[in-house]
């Protein structure tokens, strides 16, 4: 897999008004068992994707690190990165549990005997993949501060085994996380974000990824559910962004809703309003399996108070 490869940033993400003269180094071999999947519906931000393929080109020593509200497309942004340039990942997920000690491995009993079995980062380092460690500011402040040795180029030492492990040059350290790593301002997360160390945080480039642009949601929504009428994809996505707005709460940080409507929860809504077509109320019926089932019935109700409007006669026509 050392074998690389320049892609044409044009032709493999769909840029259209790139330069014929950018291009980005990947890697030839498109088999490899890690590459993540391809999403055909994925649609590359320009400056969120010249961020990340700067950074793939140089990391200068540094981390990436993607913030935004949940369901934005904070690791979908890197992995279809990967995804599009054949470049291995590992994608581990961080929480209040995780040790440092958890990204290097830990002994297993194999074949009657005791040996060590690397974790992700020994693994990504030593063969040049990439590691996302998503949810990282839900751990202990500590313990990902290991990693600073490691991005300043020591090698990982494992005392287990007496290892040594340099870092691949082609080694990179992604993480992704709702706050960007000094505690969470909007409240909404206050149980579960923690401040992370300042050292650490001086090691990374900070993006932010936020919702997508309604034309571009409405764009593959048209994609995933021709068959829907446009207006009602178009009023989907507006009322996507009316429970956005309202979960991510006005400039007095005061949210007035707890759960929100993520891409993914959107394009499910779509997808099932197709398939319960034939019901009485299917955009209604499809909303609740899409989303507001598991929300507490005063949320579900103004929810549904936000679709009503928004669709108008469209949803006394639906639930009539
Ligand atoms: N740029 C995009 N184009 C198309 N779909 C997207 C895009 N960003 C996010 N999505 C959709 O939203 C879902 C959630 O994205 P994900 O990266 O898991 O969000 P997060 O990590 O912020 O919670 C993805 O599975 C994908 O379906
Ligand atoms: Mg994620």
């Amino acid at each position: 897999m050392t074998t690389t490869k320049m892609f044409s940033v044009k032709d493999t993400f769909g840029l259209a008004n790139a330069p014929a003269s950018y291009v980005v180094e990947g890697f030839a071999d498109a088999s490899h068992p890690l590459i993540p999947r391809v999403d055909d519906l994925y649609v590359f931000d320009r400056v969120l994707l010249r961020d990340v393929l700067a950074f793939l080109a140089e990391p200068m020593g540094d981390a990436m690190w993607i913030g935004g509200p949940y369901g934005a497309g904070k690791t979908s942004l890197p992995t279809q990165t990967f995804a599009r340039l054949n470049w291995p990942a590992l994608v581990f997920s961080w929480h209040k549990r995780r040790e440092f000690a958890d990204l290097v491995g830990h002994q297993a009993i194999m074949n009657g005997q005791t040996q060590f079995v690397h974790g992700p980062l020994p693994i990504a380092m030593k063969n040049g993949y990439a590691l996302v460690i998503n949810e990282a500011d839900r751990g202990d402040a500590g313990e990902l501060v290991g990693l600073n040795d490691i991005l300043e180029g020591s090698p990982l030492v494992i005392p287990e085994t007496n290892e040594v492990i340099h870092a691949h040059p082609k080694f990179r350290l992604f993480v992704t996380a709702n706050s960007m790593g000094s505690g969470d301002a909007s409240g909404l997360y206050a149980t579960s974000i923690q401040i992370l160390d300042p050292a650490f945080l001086d090691r990374f480039r900070f993006v932010s990824v936020n919702y997508l642009r309604p034309e571009i949601e409405e764009d593959i929504l048209e994609k995933v559910a021709p068959k829907l009428p446009e207006l009602i994809r178009e009023n989907m996505v507006k009322v996507a962004n009316e429970v956005r707005r309202l979960f991510i709460g006005g400039s007095d940080g005061g949210a007035e809703l707890s759960l929100t409507m993520s891409t993914r929860s959107l394009l499910r809504w779509a997808r099932l309003t197709i398939a319960f077509k034939g019901a009485p109320n299917a955009v209604g019926y499809a909303l609740e399996r899409a989303l507001t089932n598991r929300a507490e019935p005063e949320q579900r109700e103004a929810i549904h108070r936000i679709a009503a409007d928004v669709f108008g006669d469209q949803w006394d026509a639906a639930n009539g």
